[in-house]
């Protein structure tokens, strides 16, 4: 008879969780919004990392991971990449905070108007949040219109946000939230406001949360582009996840398709606080006069010097090619593992953002989920169970196929507690 999958023993994490306690006393929720333990599974993940190295992270209690959150996106290289780390290191000896701004802005921006398509000008900024909420700002007093039409996570902004908490009804009135991947949705949108709206902003790639991930539809995206043109409103790729992720130039590169703006952040600088707004010329222009933009970190140089160095690194060893060619292998195998584990669980993603879907089939679907990123855990494996996982490029074949046979552990126990109805 088969021997039934055994469950892996919980992890030690007394540190983590009493560090937990102390943070509840401190911070509101103890720790800041997607990192709170519910967004895992409570009680099972850490929640206290002390360090990072190539594709891992070791929590408080001395357990190791293979990361495959890779700290939401910023990670495309690895965890602590000495080169990078050198760099910001010399720019610290000559100070990086001034009142002025120091020529490695040039540099910068004048690289990010060569590699992504869409590059005319560039305004460097610190969090994706600040590029979307610059990037709409700029959109509204280009149009003289108000209204946002958007998809997907944009951020904290008062624009964006899904909680209403804290935020006007008439600046939710000036938001409309369309489908990923519906044409016919946008044009729903555009119907019901004929002449009022600035910009739209959608992620190129479809990576909303608690939701499959889905590449773009043959022909949709030019077809946004079309539609939001005619009704002569600002196209904006909201590219702080797929930016230098997808490949070089993102998104549009790979998928052809060039916006008007595009706003990139989280992998620019593999950890290090950067982000930026690219784009049209005439678009942008409006931060000559029409409209405000400034803070006194934005012009701070060791972020840049990290995304300079970031971005030699991706050029010389052409990271993107590698990541998609292992994560295309990933794919496939586990597409082959979720086939052959009987589970109602559905792969998605692209082959640098994998993820498992696990099917609303029946009651158990939580279950089923709980269980299942539990057992990935407590087997030393870090991914989310409501967010798309990443591939960096210091995952090694080996970490990668551990990945692999860990769900497949994971899966199969899964599988036996909890049959399909
Ligand atoms: C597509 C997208 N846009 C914007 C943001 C906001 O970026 P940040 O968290 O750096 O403010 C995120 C963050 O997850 C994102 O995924």
């Amino acid at each position: 008879m088969k021997k039934p999958v055994e469950s892996a023993p919980p992890l030690d994490l007394k540190r983590s969780l009493a560090m937990f306690e102390d943070a509840q006393r401190l911070t509101p929720g103890g720790v800041g919004g997607i990192r709170r333990p519910y967004n895992f599974v409570v009680g099972e993940y850490p929640i206290f990392i002390t360090k990072g190295y190539g594709g891992h992270i070791v929590d408080v209690d001395g357990n190791d991971y293979i990361d495959m959150l890779c700290a939401y996106g910023p990670i495309i290289l690895g965890y602590v990449e000495p080169e990078i780390n050198d760099a910001v290191k010399a720019r610290m000896d000559d100070g990086f905070c001034f009142s002025l701004v120091q020529p490695i802005q040039n540099e910068l921006e004048e690289r990010l108007a060569d590699v992504l398509p869409c590059g005319e000008q560039t305004i460097i900024v610190k969090t994706g949040s600040d590029a979307t909420n610059a990037a709409v700002r700029a959109a509204r007093a280009y149009t003289g219109r108000e209204v946002i039409a958007r998809c997907g996570y944009h951020g904290w902004g008062d624009w964006c946000v899904e909680n209403p908490g804290g935020i006007p009804q008439a600046v939710q009135d000036l938001t409309k939230e369309f489908h990923y991947g519906s044409i016919e949705d946008l044009e729903r949108v555009f119907a019901e406001n004929d002449g009022r709206v600035a910009c739209v902003i959608i992620t190129p790639v479809g990576h909303p949360l608690a939701a499959p991930v889905m590449p773009p539809p043959p022909g949709y995206l030019e077809a946004v582009k079309e539609l939001t043109h005619r009704h002569g409103a600002v196209l904006i790729f909201d590219e702080v996840r797929t930016g230098f992720r997808v490949a070089m130039g993102g998104a549009q590169e790979r998928y052809g398709v060039t916006p008007d703006l595009a706003t990139v952040g989280k992998a620019m600088a593999n950890g290090y606080p950067i982000a930026a707004v690219v784009g049209s010329r005439e678009v942008l222009s409006v931060y000559e006069k029409a409209a405000f933009l400034s803070s006194t970190f934005f012009p701070n140089s060791l972020e840049m010097v990290a995304a300079m160095t970031c971005m030699d690194i991706l050029e010389r060893e052409k990271v993107q090619d590698v990541i998609w060619e292992r994560g295309t292998a990933f794919l496939e195998k586990l597409g082959r593992i979720v086939d052959d584990s009987g589970v109602p669980v559905s792969m998605s993603g692209i082959p640098p953002m994998p993820f498992l879907w696990f099917d609303k089939a029946d009651e158990h679907y939580k279950a089923r989920r709980t269980d299942f990123y539990t057992q990935c855990i407590r087997r030393g494996l870090f991914v989310q169970p409501y967010h798309h996982w990443y591939i960096c490029y210091r995952h090694t074949e080996e970490d990668l196929a551990r990945a692999l046979e860990v769900v497949e552990e994971s899966l199969a126990y899964v599988g036996e507690r909890y049959p399909r109805a």
